[in-house]
């Protein structure tokens, strides 16, 4: 049987290949959209794949968020590493459930948070950012992808730009992932 959606939860409602929306699910919730509004409350009980029609009677469908959604539409004030990059570092560095990666760099914490869902449950990322702000933002997109429980975030300088690399700065926590390129 298909998982149901329920109030709380996240639901990327697809209208086309270029429009797409991250909601929560609340009860009295509506999405107001070009092509008409939709009660987002509605889809509580139905089944993630299922169609719902905004007040225009255009159809939207309601599927579960994927890493890739969440990092497309995760609130940001930095440059994020996008998919294709994230995919390429995770593809070559043979991260996996149990590593443990230091990553330089949080931003926005997309990265992070692709890192966080592969390396869980037993893995876990520590990331170094030097800018309190950014580490807000990240702290709360990482806990809306639901993986904050995996990441350790790290106010200070990763070493990134004096050779030295975070895994070696801060011996002991994992193995060396550095995605922030130093300063030259
Ligand atoms: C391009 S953004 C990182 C994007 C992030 N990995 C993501 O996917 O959302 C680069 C970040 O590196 C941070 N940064 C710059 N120098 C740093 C240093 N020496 N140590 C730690 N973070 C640093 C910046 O403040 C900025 O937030």
């Amino acid at each position: 049987m298909m998982e149901k959606i329920r109030e709380g939860d996240d639901v990327l409602l697809y209208l086309d290949k270029r429009r797409s929306y991250l909601v929560r699910v609340e009860k009295e919730k509506e999405l107001h959209t070009h092509r008409g509004y939709l009660s987002v409350g509605s889809l509580i009980g139905k089944e993630y794949g299922a169609r719902i029609l905004s007040s225009r009677g255009v159809e939207f469908v309601a599927f579960k968020p994927t890493i890739r959604d969440y990092v497309f539409k995760i609130s940001r004030r930095t440059q994020i590493i996008y998919p294709k990059d994230i995919a390429l570092i995770i593809f070559y560095s043979g991260v996996g459930p149990g590593s443990r990666v230091v990553e330089g760099g949080t931003g926005a914490g997309a990265l992070a948070a692709a890192l966080a869902s592969y390396v869980k449950p037993s893995g876990r990322v520590y990331s170094y950012e030097i800018r309190e702000e950014f580490l807000e933002v990240a702290a709360e997109n990482l806990r809306r992808v639901g993986v904050a429980d995996y990441v350790e975030l790290k106010m200070g300088d990763d070493g990134g730009d004096r050779g030295e690399g975070g895994g070696r700065r801060h011996p002991g926590l994992g193995d060396p992932l550095a995605c922030r390129a130093p300063r030259l």
